[in-house]
């Protein structure tokens, strides 16, 4: 068996996912989730694809993969798992933990880090990245794609892709099962979703022992305006504190559009 290939009932088997589909090709997982999920009745449910031909990330960009790249989406009703509407900004943040946490043995030499809200690191570039939607059918659902850099070599990926962006493979110099990544995740975050709604969770200080941008010099782009700072790490409800010129400021949505050490 290929180290790219995926198995999908021992998948189901040795994780929590009541049903799991798994396309040859697809345009994008999370689109296709959101296209199909009024015609499902089992959750979790995780789709994912070998290839993805308009994969999507954060803020409108593209997600660039090829062969050997693992992209899925779970979709799964938070409030199973005791999480409100108003807890989901958390879930989040607590999702990317989970897939960094779960990457970390994999790549054990290197330093996994996150950088807010979701991304997932490694000594410096990113491997992982995560986007959450909902559905317009199924308002209580959330589609959590996820797409993380295993086997796939970066060399052929738009410059620009390259700079910021390497693979698990190019971490620890020999390819990876993705079955075994996939179910490790998928492990974890389990783990993490069923311990989040517990103060013992212990979730934020993980959080911020992995926090890539604390202590560096950021700028952000909330929609409305573009505001640059020293990150101050992340509070409690999971906004970003940035100290700026005009003093504390708190970020709920955005993105980082520029880091300096
Ligand atoms: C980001 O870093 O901007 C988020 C990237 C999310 C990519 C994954 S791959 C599986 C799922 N389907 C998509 O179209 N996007 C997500």
């Amino acid at each position: 068996m290929s180290m790219n290939s995926i198995d999908k009932e021992a998948v189901q088997r040795k994780t929590f996912l009541a049903a799991v589909e798994w396309l040859s090709e697809v345009d994008s997982t999370n689109s296709y989730a959101i296209r199909m999920v009024a015609e499902r009745e089992q959750f979790p449910l995780l789709v994912g694809a070998n290839i993805q031909t308009q994969g999507r990330g954060r803020g409108g960009n593209q997600w660039w993969g090829s062969d050997g790249s693992l992209t899925f989406s779970l979709v799964l009703k938070p409030l199973d798992y005791g999480m409100l509407q108003q807890q989901w900004p958390i879930m989040s943040l607590a999702v990317g933990l989970a897939i960094g946490e779960g990457l970390a043995p994999f790549v054990s030499h290197s330093s996994i880090q996150l950088k807010w809200p979701n991304d997932v690191y490694a000594d410096g570039k990113k491997i992982a990245g995560i986007l959450i939607e909902t559905t317009s059918t199924n308002p209580e659902l959330v589609v959590i794609g996820i797409g993380i850099n295993v086997n796939n070599s970066l060399a052929a990926a738009p410059m620009e892709v390259r700079d910021k962006a390497s693979s698990m493979k190019d971490h620890v110099g020999s390819s990876l099962s993705c079955e075994e990544v996939l179910i490790t995740i998928l492990q974890t975050l389990e783990q993490t979703l069923r311990r989040l709604g517990s103060a013992e969770s212990g979730f934020l200080d993980r959080w911020r022992e992995r926090c890539f941008l604390t202590g560096k010099q950021i700028g952000i782009d909330d929609s409305r305006c573009q505001t640059y700072g020293s990150c101050l790490g992340i509070d409690d409800d999971g906004a970003l504190r940035l100290m700026t010129a005009n003093g504390l400021q708190r970020f709920f949505a955005g993105t980082v559009t520029s880091i300096d050490e």
